[in-house]
């Protein structure tokens, strides 16, 4: 049998035959993240109509020792969902933190990203930590009694709806504590054209890390889903102020997963990602309701994104 069918990850599973089984016909987001759809996902930071990865980063270039300013050296940096901790150096030489926790759910990720930045950082403590952060964490004992600074870049919670967001911000509130800090990026809201120019770029690179995830179902589940009868789909909701992207079967099609069949109308989408854009109240509305008090925010010239560093005040009966 091939090794690859008995590694699928139950979860994956699930998810998969809820959407053709039970034909919800979505997928949630954080499944686009093998080994190919991070790589993919890598090319698309890089693309002329992605801007939200090169706004964001010189938006630390320019504004991280204003954040070293607010937070003081004494703090252990705590980076949720850290992938290959690019943005990180920016942070953690102006910043000068007492220790750095990357956490990521996959830890091959983990290891060779925290062994890069060790070499950068010689003297940083470096306590990688492999771990689901959609849920409370132990934090390694090393830096329980530091303060934090929790890091949260990428506008990663954009994936999220708003419950889901604001479950993750009460857990990295409960995992990092009272008095900590948290420094986050928003993807604001602007012009129609120039967001789904982002996720429908020309060069179809985007096209390419959706359609990844039928040939992941299809490597790891021993599927065969047509995908070239898929087409991408990325469109502006604006009531939910969201991209959603879809893949869109342009025939009817009859596949098979493992031992089981389906057949899909020509025209079904499948709903495997959003991207939420935030305006700025938005975006403090959302930290409050998770227990984060917004202390100062950073923006582009044209309002593209936002960083906002928030603090974890302790509760107090308010009027
Ligand atoms: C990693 C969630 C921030 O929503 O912009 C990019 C993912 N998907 N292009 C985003 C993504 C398609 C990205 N995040």
């Amino acid at each position: 049998m091939d090794m690859t069918v008995s590694r699928v990850d139950p979860g994956f599973e699930k998810d998969v035959m809820r959407c053709f089984q039970e034909q919800s016909y979505a997928i949630p987001a954080r499944w686009l993240y093998d080994r190919q759809g991070s790589e993919l996902f890598e090319q698309i930071t890089e693309l002329p109509e992605y801007y939200p990865t090169r706004t964001e980063t010189s938006l630390l270039e320019r504004y991280s020792a204003e954040v070293g300013e607010m937070s003081g050296t004494d703090r252990a940096v705590v980076e949720f969902g850290s992938g290959s901790s690019t943005k990180t150096p920016h942070l953690l030489s102006a910043t000068h933190p007492a220790a750095y926790v990357p956490i990521d759910i996959s830890g091959e990720f983990l290891a060779a990203s925290a062994a890069q930045l060790q070499t950068q950082f010689p003297e940083l403590p470096i306590y990688p930590l492999e771990a689901d952060f959609m849920r409370r964490i132990n934090l390694p004992s090393e830096v329980a009694n530091m303060p934090k600074l929790g890091f949260f870049p990428g506008s990663t919670i954009g994936n999220m709806i708003a419950r889901t967001s604001v479950d993750l911000l009460r857990f990295m509130r409960e995992t990092l504590g009272t008095g900590s800090q948290l420094l986050i990026g928003f993807d604001r809201i602007k012009d129609t054209d120039t967001l789904v120019a982002a996720y429908d770029d020309s060069a179809g690179v985007t096209a390419q890390f959706s359609l990844n995830l039928l040939h992941r179902i299809n490597r790891e589940m021993a599927g065969t889903i047509p995908v070239d009868q898929f087409r991408h789909i990325a469109i502006w909701n604006d009531l939910y102020a969201r991209i959603e992207i879809y893949l869109e079967v342009q025939a009817d099609v009859h596949f098979t997963i493992g031992d089981n069949q389906f057949d899909i109308d020509k025209g079904q989408k499948v709903h495997i990602e959003n991207s939420h854009k935030y305006g700025l109240r938005d975006a403090r509305l959302m930290l409050r309701a998770g227990g984060w008090s917004p202390v100062r925010e950073w923006s582009d010239e044209r309002d593209y994104f936002s960083l906002i560093l928030a603090e974890a005040h302790p509760f107090k009966n308010a009027p």
